[in-house]
């Protein structure tokens, strides 16, 4: 790998601004090789080199994947001038320029989100063509009844005619169903509830592709992806919509 500024390293593999990732060398928190560095322009291999940052190792990752558990409250964007965002709840350290969602969830939508600089990883996940499988909980403001699956198997029509491509709905108590889908319109799941009479009272994502939400990953943390975790999240459906 070819060499780079010791700053410039800081600043996209250790979650520091340049600025910070500067002052930080000067006050001798760096270490590369076991030696304190003075010089944020000193040229570093990070493939080879070991670079130690207030104690720890500051591992090279050509992208950053992660999965958070988003709480309700928080916004699915890079950055807000007064509200909290999902970017807020990533440790500073694996902060790094251009790490966004992957999609988007509501506000008050909780579950499963990735984030990753990789934008080609996010664009398979996305895009429909992939065919990649959301899975949610949605609660509901009325018993859910025996009609529904077939209609969400149909695919449904929303309010303004968009037509939905077939989904998934399970009934798993009468005011809880589990849905799947394969797209991600806007509003997606409320507006398919929407248009077939039910209010969405919370809505929980469980599952993107093969990869679900694990249970002790506590809401509103986040960690970094397995290799497996991330050949899970591109697996194509289980569902034959
Ligand atoms: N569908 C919705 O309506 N909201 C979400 O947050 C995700 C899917």
């Amino acid at each position: 790998m070819a060499t780079q500024r010791l700053d410039k390293f800081l600043a996209t593999q250790g979650g520091l601004t340049r600025s910070a990732a500067k002052q930080a060398i000067r006050a001798g928190q760096a270490l590369v090789d076991g030696d304190p560095a003075r010089d944020p322009a000193q040229k570093i291999d990070p493939l080879i080199q070991e670079i130690i940052l207030d104690g720890a190792q500051v591992v090279y990752r050509e992208f950053l994947y992660l999965m958070l558990h988003k709480p309700a409250g928080v916004l699915t964007a890079t950055t807000d001038r007064t509200r909290q965002t999902v970017l807020d709840l990533v440790p500073p350290p694996l902060r790094r320029p251009g790490l966004s969602p992957v999609g988007r969830l509501d506000r008050d939508t909780t579950g499963l989100l990735l984030l990753t600089d990789d934008g080609d990883f996010a664009h398979r996940l996305i895009s429909p063509k992939s065919g990649v499988e959301k899975c949610y909980l949605a609660t509901v403001d009325a018993d859910l009844d025996a009609s529904q699956p077939a209609r969400f198997a149909a695919g449904v029509t929303l309010a303004d005619g968009t037509r939905c491509r077939p989904s998934r709905l399970e009934i798993v108590s009468p005011r809880l169903a589990r849905i799947t889908v394969c797209e991600g319109k806007y509003h997606q799941i409320k507006r398919m509830l929407g248009a077939v009479g039910y209010g969405v009272d919370a809505l929980h994502r469980i599952r993107v592709g093969g990869l679900e939400l694990p249970p002790d990953l506590a809401p509103g943390s986040c960690r970094l992806l397995t290799e497996k975790d991330r050949k899970n999240a591109e697996k194509p459906g289980f569902y034959e919509f």
